[in-house]
């Protein structure tokens, strides 16, 4: 997928969501309940967890659909009248607030629908515009994205012969380009993906075959979807090392152009790379750092993240190859990238972040990065700098995002990092 700098706010109604934390004793829930019902909101969704204070047993989380921030005060209010701990954990409506962000894994449900733009409707220049046929099936496949939801295997889309023929014309001519023009990472996973998840010429691969192959690797996992999602969502996503993708394909009748991301983009540019380490690890430093930021730090992450993931070159063995998945799914761009004809710079977060750049043509400028592992240290010093009340950090084992906002928290994952220290400390003293 590619990524749109307009924000999610104009499209959605505005939603925010809160925490409170109550004693294990009769009726604090029902008090709270009852307090929320008299400001007259519409209370969307709510669940518990064990509080993660020793105060309370209990935290809950609330959404609150359709609400202004003089509303949400009136609510924090209200409650703060039965439980001292209340927190406004993220509103879409970014009047002074942060911004709404997903906690957990099926909060990414909530961006179902939300595209804003391809899916189902075409523009007038796209190939497939005004062929019914092409039409009607685009409308068939994005159904499926439009229904799924966290914790479905993605379901198998029975290709046409027409549409494997397309790949197969696609998939011939970047497969040829790859040992010259492509990173080392890539050229190391794409065999794997040939053995482990029916990568070749004659027929598309199934995403949730791939999808079950990365989660092995990295953890990261597909989900997919109808189009053009905001830059918030679809950043936010990389925070759970979930990658949104397409599943149609172009239009056959020009198989070697499409003028936005489609299945060969996605399986041919994108996935090898998320089969990294070091690739996913950045990644989801960029998804991290978009979590709650306002909407011209997520402007600036989605400009870094095009630079990158999208267009990105890195300097290997005194050459430079190609890592973004723009490139390495456009034949024509994969040439003139390494041409010698465009600029070349080093990645620098803060310069890269404002570099204005073309949709539908060849870059101007391409950024190097040294490695993975240090443009992933230079994003996350960018984020350090950006304007956000607090950090976050991903806890693979509840696969949601914690929000270190108070000193227990910070506590607790000081011991988990002191308990891996121990384990390390131990396995290297067997070692010696
Ligand atoms: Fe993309």
């Amino acid at each position: 997928m590619f990524t749109s700098n307009k924000t999610q706010t104009s499209i959605n109604s505005q939603k925010t969501t809160l925490c409170f934390s109550i004693a294990d004793k009769v009726g604090a829930l029902e008090d709270c309940l009852s307090a929320i019902k008299a400001t007259n909101v519409s209370l969307t969704r709510i669940e518990s967890r064990p509080s993660q204070t020793k105060d309370w047993d209990y935290d809950f989380f609330i959404d609150l659909d359709g609400v202004n921030a003089i509303k949400v005060k009136e609510v924090v209010e209200k409650l703060r009248a039965h439980t001292k701990d209340v927190r406004v954990i993220g509103a879409e409506s970014t009047n002074g607030n942060v911004p709404w962000f997903p906690r957990k894994l099926s909060d990414l449900d909530s961006f179902a629908d939300k595209v804003m733009e391809m899916g189902e409707e075409l523009s007038s220049d796209h190939p497939g515009a005004k062929d019914p046929v092409y039409r009607a099936r685009r409308a068939e496949i994005t159904k499926i994205a439009k229904t799924y939801r966290t914790g479905m295997a993605v379901p198998e889309i029975k290709y046409t012969a027409e549409e494997n023929e397309t790949w197969g014309k696609v998939y011939k001519h970047l497969t040829a380009m790859y040992p010259t023009h492509a990173c080392r990472e890539h050229l190391y996973v794409f065999p794997l993906l040939i053995q482990n998840c029916g990568y070749g010429p004659d027929k598309i691969p199934q995403i949730e075959q791939i999808s079950r192959f990365l989660k092995d690797c990295t953890g990261f996992t597909i989900r997919p979807v109808m189009g053009l999602l905001s830059s918030r969502d679809f950043l936010n996503s990389f925070a759970f090392r979930v990658f949104y993708s397409t599943q149609y394909i172009r239009h056959s009748s020009k198989p070697l152009y499409t003028p936005e991301p489609d299945c060969c983009h996605e399986l041919l540019g994108h996935v090898p790379l998320f089969a990294d380490p070091d690739f996913a690890d950045f990644s989801q430093e960029i998804g991290l750092a978009s979590l709650g930021a306002s909407d011209e730090d997520i402007s600036r992450l989605a400009t870094i993240f095009w630079f990158t993931v999208e267009f990105g070159l890195c300097r290997q063995d005194g050459e430079i190859r190609a890592f973004g998945a723009g490139l390495l799914s456009s034949f024509g761009e994969l040439e003139y990238c390494l041409s010698g004809k465009p600029e070349i710079r080093p990645f620098d977060p803060t310069k890269t972040a404002v570099q204005s750049y073309p949709i539908t043509e060849f870059q101007p400028v391409y950024y190097v990065a040294e490695s993975f592992k240090d443009a992933q240290e230079k994003v996350r010093e960018f984020a350090a700098n950006m304007k956000r009340p607090f950090s976050v950090r991903y806890n693979a084992l509840t696969q949601s995002i914690e929000v270190l906002d108070s000193k227990e928290k910070v506590v607790r994952f000081a011991r988990n990092i002191r308990d891996d220290m121990k384990t390390l400390t131990t396995v290297l003293d067997s070692m010696m």
